[in-house]
């Protein structure tokens, strides 16, 4: 095996395996370093894909036994088989990492696998099995990931106190599953797991659900929530969490009363963010800096402290999502190569895939109103978009947020069905500058949920036409 590369990548995550094949792509010789025995990261393998496969599925189950029978389609009282479920899951995991393992060969970029740690500026030492390699490389680019975090005190033993990574993978559906935390990965594991039978209760710091999006969202998404039979403890610290071996006792203050609470479960999901996974990297040693969130500090052109290390992804600031890391990667490959390679943070998508899904591009009100800029609100709800209708999915809205003056689209939030490609849409005005009016005059399909865009568009200057 070739020991001499243009780039290393420590890291087979969405942001690494991206960042490997596009500097293949631009003729520069590539390797990456992966420890987990299969590339794709969190994403692939613990991540984003096996929870919507796992919300897909939960969601055929619950149609198949709530509403199926009301139109017309009857089946018999549907019985859940979980172990078929989990290896269907496991399938798509399989499937798709391979696949990652394909485009290494087809872009003909080195797969090193093992732990990898690093000797100094230009040489990486990877570990496995007990043994010792050592590459060199020109420039070396760290996409570590994060791990799932807990709280002080609060250890997670993957039996009845579980992180994201166990929560993927139960072999029971528990009858009682308290989530600490509202956040992006409680709200997706608790709709899989209230689906498939267990009574959901997230217990939440702040007063609102999905710290972080437009407030108006969030209330309306904790509705729609609720009604699906999730319950919610809101303004609710969580203090300890014990494992009695045949309960799980959460103990927490009410924010408001200041009082002391208890719940009891079979399994608690801890679901109160990730960390950034710079451990066993040597990046003290060799002068990287840290941050006091402890992420690796960066410049406009991801370089480190050291000029040719780069950082991507999870280990630097910004939002924990895997296609901001890719976009990163793909970045950096291209600084690499000469080219300039740029990130444009005002418009990156997040999307929750619950149902409905939530979706959102941009700025909030909240933060509209914090930088004082003057804004126009379009709202258009789904009850009133006919596709939406003839499918029975009329929960939610799209509210578009436009620059009072310049009518510059700023920010898009929307909570419906199919949100989650949508945004998409919004995401490609966005980045071309696009008004509120530029969108109003774009033809968009009939009958679609993409003309719920369309009218709110036409909202933001008081004209939809059908509401
Ligand atoms: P998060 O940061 O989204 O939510 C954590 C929640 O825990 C917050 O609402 C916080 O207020 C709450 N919390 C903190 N301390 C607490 C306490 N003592 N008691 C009660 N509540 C407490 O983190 P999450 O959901 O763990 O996700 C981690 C990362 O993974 C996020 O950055 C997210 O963006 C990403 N992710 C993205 C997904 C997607 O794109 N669909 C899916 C899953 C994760």
């Amino acid at each position: 095996m070739d020991k001499e590369f243009d780039v290393i990548v420590i890291g087979g995550g969405p942001g690494g395996y991206v960042c490997a094949i596009r500097a293949a792509q631009l003729g520069l010789k590539a390797a990456c370093i992966e420890s987990r025995g299969t590339l794709g990261g969190t994403c692939l393998n613990v991540g984003c894909i096996p929870s919507k496969s796992l919300l897909n599925l939960s969601e055929l189950y619950i149609k198949a036994k709530n509403d199926f029978n009301n139109l017309g389609i009857e089946v018999q009282s549907p019985k859940l088989n979980l172990t078929k479920i989990m290896s269907n899951k496991n399938k798509s995991v399989q499937v798709l990492t391979k696949g990652v393992e394909f485009l290494f060969k087809k872009n003909k970029v080195t797969y090193i696998k093992g732990k990898g740690v690093l000797f100094s500026k230009n040489d990486v030492v990877v570990y496995e099995d007990g043994k010792k390699s050592s590459y060199k490389s020109k420039n070396i680019i760290i996409a570590t990931g994060s791990y799932p975090t807990s709280l002080p005190g609060i250890k997670i033993n993957e039996k009845n106190i579980i992180s994201s990574t166990q929560a993927l993978s139960l072999s029971q559906v528990p009858k009682n599953l308290v989530i600490i935390g509202g956040g992006y990965i409680g709200l997706e594991m608790g709709s899989v797991w209230s689906r498939l039978g267990s009574q959901v209760t997230v217990v939440e710091y702040l007063d609102h659900i999905i710290p972080g999006m437009d407030r108006e969202v969030s209330k309306e998404f904790q509705k729609i929530l609720s009604k699906q039979g999730i319950k919610f403890l809101l303004d609710s610290k969580v203090t300890a969490v014990s494992d009695l071996k045949n309960k799980v006792i959460i103990d927490y203050v009410n924010n408001k009363s200041n009082t002391k609470e208890k719940i009891e479960c079979d399994k608690a999901l801890i679901a109160v963010g990730r960390k950034p996974y710079t451990e066993g990297l040597n990046l003290s040693k060799i002068g990287i800096k840290k941050d006091d969130k402890g992420r690796i500090e960066v410049n406009k052109e991801f370089q480190t402290s050291i000029k040719n290390i780069f950082a991507i992804g999870d280990v630097i600031k910004g939002p924990m999502l895997a296609h901001k890391a890719e976009e990163e990667g793909i970045a950096v490959a291209e600084i690499i190569a000469g080219q300039s390679g740029h990130v444009n943070y005002d418009v990156i998508p997040g999307v929750i895939y619950t149902s409905p899904e939530v979706a959102a591009v941009g700025k909030t009100e909240e933060e509209l109103k914090k930088l004082k800029i003057s804004y126009k609100v379009g709202k258009f709800p789904f009850l009133a978009n006919s596709r939406a209708k003839v499918n029975n999915q009329t929960d939610g809205f799209v509210k578009i947020l436009a620059n009072a003056k310049t009518d510059k689209v700023l920010g898009v939030h929307i909570i419906g069905p199919h949100s989650g490609d949508m945004i998409a849409e919004m995401a490609l005005a966005m980045e071309f500058g696009a008004s509120a009016e530029d969108i109003a005059r774009t033809c968009h399909a009939h009958p679609t949920h993409t003309e719920a865009i369309k009218e709110a568009a036409l909202a933001v200057e008081k004209r939809p036409i059908h509401f």
